[in-house]
């Protein structure tokens, strides 16, 4: 259950209107407190106190109130009923909403013939775990690969293929288009042949189309590799730049028919500029003067076809934030345009830094390749479990690697950058994917040794057995708070507070110990229970695996 929301219903509900409840920093206190009495006071103008404790003897008529008391000024603590606790604590999550909505999902992005690198990093662990999220709340998604798979990187692979042959595998194709980038720009020749190809390959030129198709299925299965190692789910259409051609001419007619359109030195270009705007705001360029696609296009093309395919509420894009503007005057136009009646959002990361703040490189000075990435942080997890004579198999490593690595990109705020840090991400303390996984196994490690002897009708409860509890009452509200914020970083910060308590519980209450009774074993498995289950379903959102051992 939701348990802030009840509490927070049933308060209002009992005293007619609507207060703030709030968590108490000191538990001790109470485990919520509530203004009401405060708010009341104003509008009846009496003294605040007074009010509080007129009110108590109704607050204590609620199913879940153990005890209510005034505090302050006029603020009311309560105590949660044990039984309450444990009788909403035993049921299954379900946070199921009651608006389901049909969502389009815009991540992940990758680009043909090209290697991914750090940058894709963001768009495709937040993109999956919003997903995740969405799903989990009853809506509908629709998750999009939107791949840049047709504009001149085209062209100019192209035309090396032509003149060097076609590459075996990912590692050549992916060196074709930076040298022929550099050659480009020495050589004006070449630069004007591969835009020839590209705008003959988007008009059907069955010999460039021939090994567009062939180097195609080299990406596309470096795409599956990368979505396999980072444990995405699939993507539900692989449909980018190519895809949205054939509704290019559609969408072109709709601006056209709203007037939108401007001619601009050859190209055409759509004003977005407000008088509001204080910061720069460039026409978008729709169709550009040698009359190929632009990204942008693409982008509106694509609102146009989901609109008329999907229908969606929302459509929502996850990017790093230097594509901000772009998706600004998307959206402008596409709202101008009519495209779409969905609420739009686009979500801009921060980038990934290297200790010294600037974009993380590879030793060499290189971008940092994402498959190589992985590979680091699966060494430094190496590294650290031999050091500590441990030994894990292959797969725990690459588990414990992946949970590093996605755990670290969703604790950070998506906006804000962030250091990327092999050695610190794979430690087994503190905020990390590490320490997660441990936790995990650590319960389930008991559940296993104990068989089944738990029991969850016990009463009684210690300090440390119900702050745990009253924490996976709140994994309900966090999954709403972080999908309804568009912050998948609510859900990491989540699975560490909950591991923080079952930590502590862990320490301060003894389960298998022979000095323990066996109504509280049973107590205590059942509680070691409940938590194991509400951490494997915030593991389960963030898309980590949980290794047997650790
Ligand atoms: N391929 C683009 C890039 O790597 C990202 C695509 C993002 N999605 C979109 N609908 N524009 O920069």
């Amino acid at each position: 259950m939701n348990l802030y929301k009840y509490v927070s219903e049933s308060i209002n509900d009992k005293l007619g209107f609507t207060a703030n409840l709030e968590t108490p920093r000191n538990r001790a206190f109470g485990d919520f407190s509530t203004n009401a009495a405060m708010v009341m006071a104003k509008s009846a103008g009496k003294n605040p106190r007074e009010l509080a404790n007129e009110i108590l003897p109704k607050l204590r008529e609620l199913d879940f109130v153990a005890d209510a008391s005034v505090a302050g000024p006029g603020f009311i603590n309560i105590k949660l009923r044990d039984d309450f606790i444990w009788r909403t604590a035993a049921e299954p999550h379900n946070a199921t909403t009651a608006t389901p909505k049909k969502i389009d999902l815009d991540y992940g992005g990758y680009n043909v013939g090209k290697a991914l690198h750090i940058g894709h990093l963001r768009t495709s662990i937040v993109g999956d775990t919003f997903n995740r999220i969405a799903r989990f709340l009853g809506h509908t998604t629709k998750s999009y690969n939107h791949i840049g798979d047709w504009g001149r990187p085209m062209g100019l692979i192209i035309a090396w293929i032509l003149e060097y042959g076609m590459p075996k595998n990912a590692d050549e194709l992916n060196k074709i288009y930076p040298a022929s980038t550099a050659r480009a720009h020495d050589d004006e020749t070449w630069l004007n042949r591969a835009k020839e190809i590209t705008a003959e390959l988007q008009s059907g030129n069955p010999q460039y189309r021939q090994i567009y198709d062939d180097f195609m299925k080299i990406s596309l299965a470096q795409m599956d590799e990368v979505l396999h190692r980072l444990n995405l789910l699939p993507f539900d259409a692989t449909m980018g730049e190519r895809g949205v051609a054939p509704y290019v001419a559609d969408t072109q007619k709709i601006l056209e028919s709203r007037n939108l359109l401007v001619e601009s030195d050859g190209a055409l270009v759509v004003n977005v500029r407000t008088d509001d705007d204080t910061a720069p705001m460039p026409p978008l360029m729709f169709r550009t003067s040698s009359d190929a696609q632009t990204y942008a296009a693409a982008d509106l093309s694509a609102i146009y076809y989901r609109t008329k395919t999907d229908n969606p509420d929302i459509i929502g894009y996850f990017t790093d934030s230097r594509q901000n503007l772009h998706f600004q005057q998307v959206f402008r136009v596409a709202k101008m345009a009519g495209l779409t009646t969905a609420e739009l959002f686009h979500t801009g990361f921060g980038a990934l830094t290297g200790p010294d703040g600037k974009p993380f490189k590879t030793r060499d000075g290189g971008v940092a390749e994402l498959l190589d990435i992985l590979d680091m942080v699966r060494d430094a997890v190496h590294t650290r479990v031999t050091a500590a004579g441990k030994q894990l198999n292959a797969e725990t490593i690459n588990n414990i690697a992946l949970a590093a690595v996605k755990f670290n990109d969703l604790l950070h705020d998506v906006r804000s950058d962030y250091v990327f840090d092999p050695t610190q991400i794979t430690s087994f303390e503190g905020r990390t994917g590490p320490y997660i996984l441990y936790t995990a196994v650590r319960l389930n490690s008991v559940l296993k040794r104990a068989g089944d002897q738990s029991d969850a009708s016990a009463n009684d409860l210690t300090d440390d057995e119900r702050n745990l509890l009253i924490e996976t009452l709140d994994f309900e509200r966090t999954v709403q708070s972080a999908f309804d914020n568009r912050a998948t970083d609510m859900i990491a910060n989540y699975a560490y507070d909950l591991c923080q308590l079952a930590n502590t519980f862990y320490h301060n209450c003894p389960i298998l110990r022979d000095d323990v009774d066996a109504p509280t074993r049973a107590k205590r498995l059942g509680i070691t229970r409940i938590a194991r289950d509400t951490l494997a379903a915030a593991i389960d959102l963030m898309g980590l695996k949980i290794p047997d051992e650790m």
